[in-house]
């Protein structure tokens, strides 16, 4: 593993070893083993969680940060450069670089003139396939296992980035189920349903969430994404669509949780936040042992 551009390019022997490094490095936190290196974060894109997840884990290590959020308009991409030139330039500077882009395919083309190694940390309507490890990660330790999971996701899976990664990685473990929840218009794309076929996970599309809310073990609830709409108008067609209510929660399993890889707008009422079963915040956590481990693995 070199780069970590796609969710399809793990297989579960490494996404396993990941999660036994992260629980290690939780009991035997490690200050040093990166010292001397430094990562760069490349944001196109705004972001909380997954810059500074990333940036507080090679911290953490040891290691050093330099970084842009708002790449656009504070790196040289202003006066034209492309990301090629950017990514030779910081080659010189780093050994890793963590990138999040608006266009689908940019860590891909990012990777393709890279000496070190490229994180995809979300490319467009693309893919996010560190959120999916740290997803599944979520997932083992609050269920005890992965496999055999009925998992519901909910909102906008056509341009969601973290449900695409997250129905790729689900594609390795066994007797899963996923209950897709969209309307019509913002469905699970046509290929990750291919996918999912060819690896013979069971899936089924709904509309209403009350149709699985008894059956499932997780809720994957997401983000309309406002900023991937032709206009306003479309957006507000769908806004407020789903929403985790006291009631919802009610109604679900015992031991069943509830996931979102945030940030959250109006899809997930502050009333559930003190519910056992809401472990959003927990998942953040999470994602900074995972993405310790993923540093690790990728620079040791
Ligand atoms: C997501 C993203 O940026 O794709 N957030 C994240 O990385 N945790 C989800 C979103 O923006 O809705």
């Amino acid at each position: 593993m070199k780069h970590v551009i796609s969710a399809q390019q793990f297989d579960r022997q490494t996404i396993e070893e990941l999660f036994k490094l992260a629980t290690n490095l939780e009991q035997t936190p490690d200050n040093y083993c990166m010292k001397g290196k430094i990562m760069a974060s490349l944001f196109y894109e705004p972001s909380t969680r997954t810059r500074f997840s990333f940036e507080s884990a090679m911290l953490r290590l040891g290691g050093g940060v330099i970084t842009t959020e708002n790449a656009t308009q504070f790196s040289s991409v202003s006066k034209g450069e492309t990301l090629e030139d950017t990514i030779r330039t910081m080659n010189q500077y780093v050994d890793v670089i963590v990138i999040r882009h608006n266009e689908v395919g940019s860590a891909q083309k990012a990777s393709a003139v890279s000496d070190i190694p490229i994180i995809n940390a979300g490319d467009g309507a693309g893919q996010h396939p560190t959120q999916a490890l740290l997803d599944l990660y979520t997932i083992s330790r609050e269920h005890n296992k992965i496999d055999g999971i009925h998992i519901a996701m909910i909102g906008d899976l056509k341009h969601g980035r973290t449900v695409h990664s997250l129905s790729y990685m689900l594609g390795m473990y066994d007797y899963i189920s996923i209950s897709f929840i969209a309307p019509k218009a913002l469905q699970m794309k046509e290929e990750i349903l291919q996918y999912l076929k060819e690896k013979n996970i069971s899936y089924r599309m709904y509309s209403r969430i009350e149709d699985v809310i008894s059956d499932v073990d997780v809720i994957y609830q997401t983000r309309i994404q406002k900023e991937r709409f032709i206009s306003i108008e479309e957006y507000q067609k769908y806004k407020g669509i789903y929403q985790i209510t006291k009631q919802t929660v009610d109604a679900m399993k015992e031991d069943a949780i509830i996931m979102h890889p945030l940030p959250r707008v109006d899809e997930i009422l502050y009333e559930v936040d003190n519910s056992a079963k809401a472990v959003y915040f927990k998942q953040v956590y999470y994602g900074l042992l995972i993405r310790q481990a993923l540093l690790k693995t990728l620079l040791s």
